[in-house]
């Protein structure tokens, strides 16, 4: 038996999660800050970080208590090492090694992005070859996996993340920020609008994404439409964007799967929260029966600390034990990648 403390901190979130086993959630404590940084319509740093500070005790203290652990129960001590905000990871680094120093336990930095792909272990045990389709707001990549903990990126963005291309989309209709959940219930109202035709993104490598020229596409669209004193429709526009950037993610993404013949194929990240990407995925990978398709539950979609505890698992099995002397890393890559 193995039980993981586990942290993460790398954007808004501040979280601590008890996990057993890899896939037994004792407890799951998130305290998110969304409500402060909607006022500033976007996530500020140095306000991320002084709150993750003001609250990372309190989320470890309830995440304990909530567990009925003590630390006599914990194995090792996951974190968050990168990528992310470097003020914000700095938190949950210190707070970690702080743990790991007081109560003797071994040291788990984990990859963010790998903890997204195993928040699908909550859902049934990953089986290998593995693709994850990860798409949060700083990522959007294909991974293969041959092996549990063996992450190889077949596919990456060129520019922007579809995250981000989503947030950025609902600030220009005035959606605020978080704009994905907004987009995404905006659009359910939507229809096809010959007037909003946006072009289909192109890329040199057929497992690689671009989100940046339908992103400059929609913005030009809505003030030519203004010039022009037309009215705009956000909900036709918002359904156009999202279908445009939806299909091209999951063509390439069913593309991808035909081609490497995985077992499992998972969706990962905050926009796999997205309810048009869960139901294009389920569509679509009809054409690949052989495959099974995974999608973690709403909750663990995006940031939490419980996903970090489950690759954490993964890690300490394999022997993947830290230092006190890493240090948050907001451009870390994946590992298997240097
Ligand atoms: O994984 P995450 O919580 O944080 C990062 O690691 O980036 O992802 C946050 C991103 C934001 O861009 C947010 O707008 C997007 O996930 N998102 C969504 C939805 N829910 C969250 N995008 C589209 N549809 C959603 N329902
Ligand atoms: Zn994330």
């Amino acid at each position: 038996m193995t039980t993981i403390l586990a942290i993460e901190s790398s954007c808004d979130e501040t979280a601590c999660a008890i996990i057993r086993n890899g896939n037994e959630i004792l407890s799951n404590i998130v305290s998110s800050q969304i409500n402060t940084h909607t006022l500033y319509g976007g996530v500020v740093p140095e306000v991320a970080s002084r709150i993750h500070v003001e609250n990372i005790s309190t989320v470890v203290t309830e995440a304990l208590a909530a567990s009925g652990c003590s630390m006599d129960d914990i194995d090792a001590v996951a974190y968050t090492l990168g990528p992310g905000l470097i003020g914000s990871l700095h938190v949950g680094v210190m707070a970690a090694k702080t743990i790991a120093f007081a109560y003797h336990k071994p040291l788990v930095p984990v990859h963010h992005i790998t903890g997204h792909i195993y928040a699908n272990a909550f859902v049934t045990e990953l089986k290998f070859p593995l693709m994850a389709l990860v798409v949060s707001g700083g990522h959007t990549e294909l991974v293969w996996m041959k092996n549990d903990y063996d992450f190889e990126v077949i596919g990456t963005t060129a520019d922007d993340a579809i995250g981000e291309a989503y947030d950025k989309v609902a600030r220009v209709l005035g959606l605020g920020y978080p704009g994905g959940p907004a987009i995404d219930k905006l659009a359910k109202e939507g229809h096809y609008n010959p007037d909003y035709k946006l072009p289909t993104p192109k890329t040199d490598d057929p497992h690689n994404f671009s989100f940046s020229g339908l992103k400059t596409a929609v913005l030009q669209l809505n003030d030519r439409l203004k010039r022009n004193g037309k009215e705009v429709v956000p909900a036709d526009l918002a359904w156009c964007f999202q279908e445009t950037a939806l299909n091209s993610m999951v063509d390439k993404t069913i593309a991808a799967v035909k081609e490497k013949q995985p077992v499992m194929t998972v969706l990962a990240g905050g926009v796999a929260a997205n309810s048009r990407l869960r139901e294009l995925m389920s569509e679509r990978m009809k054409e690949v029966p052989e495959c099974e398709l995974v999608i973690p539950p709403l909750k663990y979609c995006t940031d939490n600390a419980a996903m970090i505890g489950a690759v954490g698992a993964a890690a300490y099995a394999h022997g993947m034990f830290g230092t006190f002397e890493d240090a948050a890393d907001p451009g870390l890559i994946m590992p298997g990648e240097e």
